[in-house]
């Protein structure tokens, strides 16, 4: 079953910039990318379970805090190893200033 839940605001992440955002008992983490867009992934690194809303954003990528392994958040692909498992993504919807995301 899919739900549309409100993860924040547009104005509580900078450009190029991520959030961690809690929902029940997932995580996942919220991207403002430097085109103005965002987009939502799962917020555990699927190598080792490294929080990603405390990694660092460089472009379209995260780069996880633990072992420093990369993802392209827009697709969740891995690009920099040890991160070899794609990500899973959630569709965003902008509402006003609320981002919403679809899950489950
Ligand atoms: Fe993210 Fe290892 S936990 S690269």
């Amino acid at each position: 079953m899919t739900e549309t839940i409100r993860a924040c605001s547009t104005t509580d992440i900078d450009e190029e910039d991520v959030m961690r955002f809690d929902h029940g008992d997932k995580t996942y983490a919220i991207f403002h990318a430097p085109d103005g867009k965002y987009y939502a992934t799962e917020g555990y690194c699927t190598h080792e379970k490294a929080h990603l809303g405390e990694g660092i954003v460089d472009e379209f990528e995260i780069e996880c805090p633990l072992h420093f392994g990369s993802f392209d958040y827009r697709t969740g692909d891995p690009t920099v190893a040890p991160a070899c498992v794609k990500l899973k993504t959630y569709p965003v919807k902008i509402e006003g200033n609320d981002i919403l995301i679809t899950v489950g």
